[in-house]
């Protein structure tokens, strides 16, 4: 494939990294992933705007303008196959001469994007749904900063599928947050719930949009924290993002969620979803 790194697109295997970059060194860096469906990038702008945030948070300065990140992302899906695709961008905070956690001033950020094909969604997952597993939230206090330090997720996600389950949903001090890279819905009564943003967890693209898609459709939500036994007794559980659009979770901790079946209100969602994506 072919990818952009620090101003130029190359094909992958030529595509170079220092081996001094604070990304490589410290995983200091902020990240992206931004699906394009039929060749355009589908909410683009909130992508950006919360890549900007991200880089503030970690005070990396913005390398692009909207309008040269546009660019960049428009040229790149144009350069790789597939109609529907999935850009994943990262910029860390450049190459040190020497390693040290504190971070001399005037770096030049390391800039580098890619896009890979999105498979079909596979139709077994709208009628069967997927199996998650609860496990403790080992991850630190800024999880609204899309940072690419994501060793605790990774060993997360890992844990969930060694017990058979697609993604892991994280309890914090007794509250439901977030999948390891996904937000969290339940349905209770009929009513949307998703925990309010927050330190806790990542703004979600596809959770502003499920409710922006709630609110214009007359669906009741409300942005609530969701208790440990909420979560266990709730009739839909689902999880949110880019890559996976919605996913009803059917079983939570090998127990049935609801009556075990993707529930009235994730059909609902799921269409009025496909509908917004065409
Ligand atoms: N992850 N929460 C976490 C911790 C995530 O990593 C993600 C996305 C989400 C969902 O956000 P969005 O709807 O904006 O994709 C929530 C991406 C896809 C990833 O790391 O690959």
């Amino acid at each position: 494939s072919t990818v952009f790194l620090n101003g130029e697109f190359l094909p992958s295997d030529q595509a170079r990294v220092s081996v001094m970059d604070r990304g490589f060194l410290f995983g200091d860096g902020v990240y992206e992933v931004i699906p394009a469906y039929g060749g355009h990038l589908f909410r683009l702008l909130p992508h950006l705007q919360r890549l900007t945030d991200s880089l503030r948070a970690v005070r990396i300065p913005d390398p692009y303008t909207e309008t040269q990140w546009s660019g960049i992302l428009e040229e790149l899906i144009g350069e790789n196959p597939g109609t529907d695709q999935s850009v994943y961008l990262q910029v860390t905070r450049g190459v040190m001469d020497r390693r040290d956690h504190a971070f001399p001033l005037g770096l030049e950020p390391t800039v580098f994007a890619m896009s890979n094909p999105i498979p079909d969604p596979d139709p077994a997952l709208a009628e069967r749904g997927i199996a998650a597993i609860s496990l403790d939230d080992i991850r630190w206090q800024s999880c609204h900063i899309k940072a690419i330090t994501l060793l605790p997720n990774v060993l997360l996600r890992q844990q969930a599928v060694e017990a058979g389950a697609a993604e892991a949903i994280l309890i914090r001090d007794g509250h439901a947050t977030e999948g390891a890279a996904s937000n969290l819905f339940i349905v209770r009564d009929g009513t949307l719930i998703t925990p309010p943003k927050g330190p806790l967890l990542l703004p979600g693209i596809t959770r502003d949009l499920v409710i922006e898609l709630a609110a214009g459709h007359g669906v009741p939500h409300r942005e609530n924290a969701i208790g440990e036994a909420e979560l266990r007794t709730a009739d839909e559980v689902w999880l949110t993002s880019s890559t996976k659009e919605i996913m009803p979770v059917t079983t939570l901790d090998g127990r049935p969620v609801g009556d075990g079946r993707p529930g009235p209100l994730y059909r609902r969602m799921h269409g009025l979803y496909r509908e917004y994506k065409q």
